[in-house]
């Protein structure tokens, strides 16, 4: 594989002959999305994906998201200190879409995207009436990243303890919970490219002893 194209992002991704597109989403994809539900400390409902996000932690679990300037989501986190993550699923996936428009502050974003809001148990954001899982969770930490320079970048990354679980009971089998019975959506790259989970993506490999 010596033939391999290569370019330094920080020179942008044009250094490769007709790559117009930058490809660095398309090839860490699928992405699952951070589905994320806040209150401003008005009480306005706030709603975004975000799909810089994933689990870091087993126990206690934790989840982070990245967002790529100080959004209304991170606002409301920051001031509030618990969040609620919407699992998006393919019959949610025009509604998660309408809840990424960028609106005021003051817009109720359940409402925007058509979406019932149900309390959460532990924490006061709503959940996602509609998507069969949510975590409820609280804010542990903000990183602002940075580059190898150390110079700071408009980008925050928020973790968060999840400290509430909801499941669909249709989603779990024999005691486990089937991640496809969801039918998840995942985000791909370019403008607009999305995955959705099903059985057949499945193949089952055990650690190393
Ligand atoms: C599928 C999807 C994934 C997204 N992922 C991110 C992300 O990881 N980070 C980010 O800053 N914005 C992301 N966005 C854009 C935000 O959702 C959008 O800026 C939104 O308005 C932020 O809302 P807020 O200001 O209410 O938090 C994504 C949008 C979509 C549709």
């Amino acid at each position: 594989m010596s033939d391999l194209h290569f370019y330094e992002p920080r020179n942008g991704h044009r250094d490769v002959p007709g790559l117009a597109h930058d490809p660095l989403n398309s090839i860490v994809a699928p992405r699952p999305i951070g589905w994320i539900s806040t209150l401003a400390a008005d009480g306005t409902r706030n709603l975004a994906p975000y799909s810089f996000f994933t689990l870091l932690n087993y126990r206690p679990p934790i989840v982070g998201f990245a967002s790529i300037g100080w959004k209304d989501s991170v606002a409301n986190i920051t001031a509030m200190g618990e969040f609620v993550w919407n699992l998006a699923t393919r019959d949610l996936a025009a509604p998660m879409n309408a809840s990424a428009a960028m609106v005021a502050a003051g817009v109720d974003e359940f409402e925007l995207a058509g979406l019932e809001g149900a309390p959460s148990r532990l924490v006061a954001p709503p959940r996602v009436a509609a998507s069969p899982v949510a975590f409820e969770c609280r804010h542990t930490q903000t990183l602002r990243l940075q580059g190898i320079d150390g110079a700071e970048i408009d980008t925050w990354l928020i973790l968060g303890e999840v400290v509430g679980i909801h499941i669909a009971p249709h989603l779990i089998e024999d005691g486990a919970y089937r991640t496809a019975a969801a039918r998840p959506i995942l985000r791909g790259g370019g403008p607009g490219d999305y995955f959705e989970i099903t059985e057949d993506a499945l193949f089952k490999m055990r650690r190393p002893a």
